[in-house]
């Protein structure tokens, strides 16, 4: 054949093709999710998720040292409650002594220089499930919720979180966050915004791992995006920078590549991403049935959300893959 372009030439030639390798990805791409409990004596399997546990705080602790001498020193704390300390207001999300804020004291004393993320919202507190207090009508009260959030963001800041990350989807509540840090002195404390949080199917096995499943499942739809909308994801990525958003987030991650590029296009921001609970949980199902291999498809899904412009992954594959990098 005569062809004026062979692109296969350089793919044959390994030392040339790893320096056209467009993406890779480093361990500093990573962050775990890390469920803390005030309930369990041993770390704790949760059973939807394989090799993701919940940890009791003095636990924690030392395993935070083990995961640093991997290399890996970013986290992001959900807490797992006793169902006896949730209630319709989620009043556990202002008390300074729950399980995550004590995690990040104790954290914090031991490795100064880890950085840790809090999540901000009410639904690990809530009886109802819900990510915020519900009113009256049975819907989600957005400016009441967003009066306890920034309360549960300034405790957070006080409790030695680097990074607060708000996950409510409540209008407003980034600018209103921003306030009460500086007002309460924690300018330097930066916000993750779950910007554009989409109503998904794959939030189930993180549910089971904070308990917050109901025998129902829960419809969040009244405040998380429409998984059909691209533009009114580029509303709220907007509206939460102009707020004060100092890292926009895409989540779930895999089924929004799209939106992570536009995230990156539109904003001068770093975005991050959520490879979420059932996005890790669908491939390790299916490479216990024996139907695909674990981690070359982790890697690949990975690899795709960095190359849709991700420069931040929150993925609970992160010391699966930190240990094959
Ligand atoms: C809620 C919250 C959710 C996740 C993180 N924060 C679930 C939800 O909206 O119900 C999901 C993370 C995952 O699935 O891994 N504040």
């Amino acid at each position: 054949m005569k062809l004026d372009r062979r692109p296969r030439r350089l793919r044959e030639l390994s030392v040339a093709k790893a320096m056209i390798r467009e993406c890779s990805l480093h361990k500093e791409d990573f962050i775990l999710p890390v469920f803390v409990s005030d309930h369990c004596e041993t770390k704790e399997p949760i059973k939807s998720m394989p090799e993701v546990y919940r940890w009791p705080l003095d636990a924690i602790v030392s395993q935070i040292a083990q995961w640093k001498e991997i290399g890996l020193n970013a986290f992001a704390l959900f807490p797992c409650v006793m169902p006896q300390k949730k209630c319709s207001k989620g009043k556990e999300a202002i008390n300074p002594h729950s399980v995550s804020f004590e995690a990040a004291k104790k954290i914090k004393q031991q490795h100064q220089d880890t950085l840790l993320i809090a999540d901000i919202a009410l639904d690990p507190f809530t009886d109802h499930g819900h990510d915020g207090i519900i009113d009256s009508s049975g819907k989600v009260d957005n400016d009441l919720t967003v009066e306890i959030l920034c309360k549960s963001a300034v405790i957070a800041a006080q409790s030695g979180f680097d990074i607060v990350a708000p996950s409510d989807m409540m209008d407003g509540r980034v600018g209103e966050i921003r306030k009460s840090l500086d007002k309460a002195g924690y300018e330097h404390v930066a916000i993750l915004a779950y910007s554009a949080k989409f109503c998904s199917a794959y939030y189930g096995p993180f549910r089971d791992a904070i308990s917050s499943s109901q025998i129902e499942p829960i419809d969040k739809s009244g405040y998380q995006l429409d998984p059909a909308n691209h533009r009114e994801a580029l509303l709220e990525l907007k509206l939460d920078e102009q707020e004060g958003a100092d890292i926009l987030m895409v989540k779930p991650a895999e089924p929004y590549l799209d939106i992570i590029k536009s995230a990156k296009e539109n904003s001068s921001l770093p975005v991050a991403a959520y490879q979420v609970s059932g996005e890790y949980s669908r491939i390790w199902a299916a490479s216990k049935l024996g139907w695909l291999e674990l981690d070359k498809c982790a890697e690949e899904s990975l690899l795709g959300i960095k190359r849709a412009g991700a420069d931040l992954i929150l993925t609970y594959f992160a010391e699966r893959m930190i240990k094959k990098l």
